[in-house]
């Protein structure tokens, strides 16, 4: 078998073009465009490119995009103050906030991520929206959990009554992703299986798994004997690795053999990468609409 490729690059653009088409409406309704401000601190190079793609993206349908750049060298507390200061949105123009992670070792994520308005968290990570999607009625979803969903919805592969096995446990994605697939409602109803560095026999899981999402950062993790013939495979790994004398980008899957295995599957990069953007964009048009009904 060679596996049918989830193309998220394609599904991407489609959403983009939708989204550009609400997008003037919301402008034509109210005057404005949506705007988001990225934070971003330091000079981590992966980090820096995913945040030039985001304000791209965003410029390409209509959504104002301001980056925020703040030295390495900042502490906790300014850090968050910052963020607050922007969220407290004197001017009344900022409608998505978001913090690009890894922030540097020294600084207190959780007490940064705190500061950010949960009404203008497009990121989806305060603790009041974790909440809200825990209780099955989700204000912002996490993008890259949001993405893996809507692939799954858009390519029609069924989770109802299926086992879904995430490997990673991360809250940016693992977490959310478990939530909104043993969810009610399409794109949920799934038995999921959580599974993380302590688990047991990860094998046996994995090979258990109808819907195999990997999302752990390890290069290759997942082999093609880990893998149920015929079972949906979904890359969230991003790994910079040398090889052949030369930088690639990989997954946490071996594409090509599993390839050979599963029955569907989603490529690294051209996967599940650009649908985080798209749903950061779609979060953000959704802030800006909420924050507009409420001035009202
Ligand atoms: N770093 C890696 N993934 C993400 C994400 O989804 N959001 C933010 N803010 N930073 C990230």
């Amino acid at each position: 078998m060679t596996a049918r490729r989830l193309d998220g690059r394609e599904l991407a653009g489609r959403i983009e073009r939708d989204l550009s088409d609400r997008v003037s409406h919301f402008h034509e309704k109210s005057g404005r465009r949506p705007r988001l401000v990225v934070v971003l601190v330091g000079e981590v190079a992966a980090s820096a490119s995913y945040v030039k793609s985001k304000a791209a993206a965003a410029e390409r349908v209509g959504i104002d995009a301001e980056v925020v750049r703040v030295p390495a060298s900042v502490q906790t507390d300014d850090l968050a103050a910052l963020v607050a200061a922007i969220g407290r949105d004197e001017q009344g123009l900022v409608d998505g906030i978001l913090v690009q992670l890894p922030l540097p070792d020294h600084v207190d994520a959780v007490a940064v991520l705190d500061a950010v308005p949960p009404d203008k968290d497009v990121d989806g990570f305060h603790p009041e929206n974790a909440g809200l999607l825990s209780q099955g009625r989700p204000r912002f979803i996490p993008c890259t959990a949001a993405g893996v969903q809507r692939m799954l919805v858009d390519a029609g592969i069924e989770t109802r009554g299926r086992h879904a096995v995430i490997v990673g446990r991360s809250d940016i994605v693992g977490k959310p992703l478990a939530l909104l697939l043993a969810g009610r409602g399409p794109g949920g109803d799934a038995t999921v299986s959580l599974c993380h560095s302590h688990t047991a026999d990860l094998a046996a899981f994995t090979r258990q798994a109808d819907i195999l999402i990997a999302a752990v950062g390890q290069p290759r993790l997942i082999t093609a004997d880990m893998v149920k013939p015929g079972a949906t495979v979904i890359d969230v790994g991003i790994n910079r690795i040398e090889e052949a004398g030369r930088g690639r980008l990989v997954g946490d899957v071996d594409h090509d053999p599993v390839a050979a295995v599963a029955g569907a599957l989603s490529p690294v990069p051209g996967g599940v990468g650009p649908l985080t953007v798209a749903m950061l964009l779609e979060n953000t048009l959704q802030a800006a609409r909420d924050r507009q009904a409420a001035a009202a």
